[in-house]
């Protein structure tokens, strides 16, 4: 499974990348306001991501447009700032259309805000290189964003979409995700990647058993350096 962190923090991206582990860099509209991004310099801070990780590293940059012309258009000055920008765009009707042409372009699309398996299997079949199942959403609800996870991974899974298949196909990108019992859960599944916020990257490193062997292993090593 790749692990894709879910910030449009420098810091957090620089500190995940050298641990050895990213694979890929997510932001959305929420993200960037989070850091206090301003709108004039957005495409440029995406271009920051990008030269940060390399351009092996597929960074999600989504668009805002609202019209299929839009989408199509920010989704072509997106693409433009870097070879490795993903443009992700929500699942909608106005999307669909919009997919379709920048994937003919040979336009990667993440296609985010998937919450049911159609929507997931139209992103693909209409040519989206990622779709993005919210886990961690359906959980606020008090469902259980996991079983969503799990029929969105059968039926994605299930097909050859026929996209992109020198990079091996639509990948699920499992998203919204909380904690470590959602990455845990992903990984059973088979689910191809998760993006996770930094605080739940941590989390995902340390274990309560693992601190406690250290600190043993540390107190008897001064029995060790005092006996020597
Ligand atoms: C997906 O790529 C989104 O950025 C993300 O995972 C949103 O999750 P949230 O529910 O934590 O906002």
């Amino acid at each position: 499974m790749k692990f894709f962190i879910d910030t449009a923090d420098l810091d957090e991206i620089r500190e995940a990348e050298s641990w050895g582990i990213l694979s890929g860099v997510t932001t959305n509209p929420s993200l960037y306001a989070k850091i206090g991004g301003k709108l004039a310099d957005f495409e440029g801070h995406m271009a920051k991501i990008c030269e940060l990780v390399g351009p092996d590293v597929p960074v999600s940059a989504e668009s805002t447009a609202e019209t299929t012309e839009d989408m199509i258009a920010e989704g072509r000055r997106l693409a433009a700032i870097a070879p490795n920008i993903v443009v992700k765009l929500p699942i909608c009707e106005e999307s669909l259309p919009a997919t379709h042409q920048l994937a003919q372009e040979g336009i990667r699309v993440n296609m985010t805000l998937i919450f049911s398996a159609t929507q997931a299997m139209l992103a693909a079949r209409a040519g989206a290189r990622y779709v993005s199942p919210f886990v961690g959403r359906f959980d606020d609800l008090g469902d259980t964003g996991v079983e969503h996870l799990m029929e969105i991974t059968t039926c994605i899974k299930n097909y050859d979409w026929g996209w992109w298949a020198d990079e091996g196909g639509c990948e699920i990108i499992s998203a919204s995700i909380r904690g470590p019992q959602h990455v845990v859960q992903a990984g059973l599944m088979g689910a191809d990647i998760v993006t996770v916020p930094f605080g739940a990257l941590k989390k995902c490193v340390h274990h309560v058993m693992t601190d406690r062997g250290l600190e043993l292993f540390a107190a008897d090593w001064e029995k060790v350096k005092a006996g020597a």
